[in-house]
């Protein structure tokens, strides 16, 4: 199959996601509107002030990461293969008067769409696994900066997608880093496993060396690399939450998240 096939069934599961995750607990879209921030500790605490910084989002959903980055006065573009997504955003832009923008796109046509470069190119949670290859990924995230411009991604760690999570307990099945898509059906989403939606997907692990290479040989030097026992998001089976409001496995045998700091010389 080709990987426009993929990223059309992609696209589709991922437009009827965005209704059900907006009316969701899990992105409470009230109190998103009321103030709170939908942004993690990891990456408030990465990427500090933004205020007056330009700052490109990628595969931003519906958009509540793009404007509370916005709302610390950064000046946002998001982009998302999702139309429904994409429309949300702009709405809800329009609604908080933010002064972001939304292109619908697939990620790795950016530059096609994208024509400005960013002091701020930022990804978060649930986003490489969507993408085949991750060379083009990492050279349009180059081209995309502006010279001393940081890239920066929070991202839940390939570990973790060795995992099939379908039958409740995790049960060791998919490589550290294999090429061929991952071909997924089950019922429900994560911000809402009682929804009857029905999520058609194709996925791909990347290993880190290949995170890691994709973004060294389009020419950015690594800050850091860091992986984390802890996730902010309760999204996989059976995660304890810690005094700190986190998740992480019972055992803590293997992280669960890994962040990537990165400049363009
Ligand atoms: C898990 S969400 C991103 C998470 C985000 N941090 C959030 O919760 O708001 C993944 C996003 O990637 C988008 N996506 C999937 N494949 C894509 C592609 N090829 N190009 C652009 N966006 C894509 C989906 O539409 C979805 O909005």
């Amino acid at each position: 199959m080709s990987n426009i096939k993929y990223f059309e069934t992609n696209k589709a599961t991922w437009n009827e996601k965005v209704n059900i995750h907006a009316k969701s607990e899990m992105y409470d879209l009230d109190a998103f509107k009321n103030g709170k921030s939908s942004l993690m500790s990891y990456e408030q605490k990465a990427l500090g002030d933004v205020k007056g910084k330009s700052l490109l989002h990628l595969q931003c959903h519906f958009g509540q990461d793009t404007l509370s980055w916005s709302r610390l006065g950064a000046k946002c573009v998001g982009v998302d293969l999702s139309d429904a997504g994409i429309n949300l955003a702009k709405e809800l832009n329009d609604e908080l008067k933010q002064d972001a923008s939304f292109i619908c796109c697939n990620v790795l046509d950016t530059l096609e769409h994208v024509k400005d470069q960013f002091d701020i190119v930022f990804t978060s949670y649930g986003v490489i696994g969507w993408l085949p290859d991750l060379k083009p990924w990492g050279k349009m995230i180059a081209e995309k900066l502006n010279s001393g411009g940081v890239f920066y991604m929070v991202e839940f760690h390939p570990i973790v997608w060795m995992f099939d999570y379908l039958d409740g307990k995790p049960v060791m099945k998919y490589g550290y880093m294999q090429d061929q898509a991952i071909y997924e059906e089950y019922e429900g989403t994560y911000a809402d496993q009682d929804s009857k939606m029905i999520s058609k997907e194709y996925g791909w692990n990347h290993g880190l060396s290949e995170v890691v290479n994709a973004l060294t040989e389009a020419g950015l030097h690594i800050e850091y690399l860091n992986e984390h026992n802890e996730s902010p998001y309760d999204v996989l089976p059976n995660l304890v939450k810690t005094e700190s409001g986190m998740f992480v496995t019972k055992d803590q045998l293997y992280p669960l998240i890994f962040e990537i700091k990165a400049t363009k010389p």
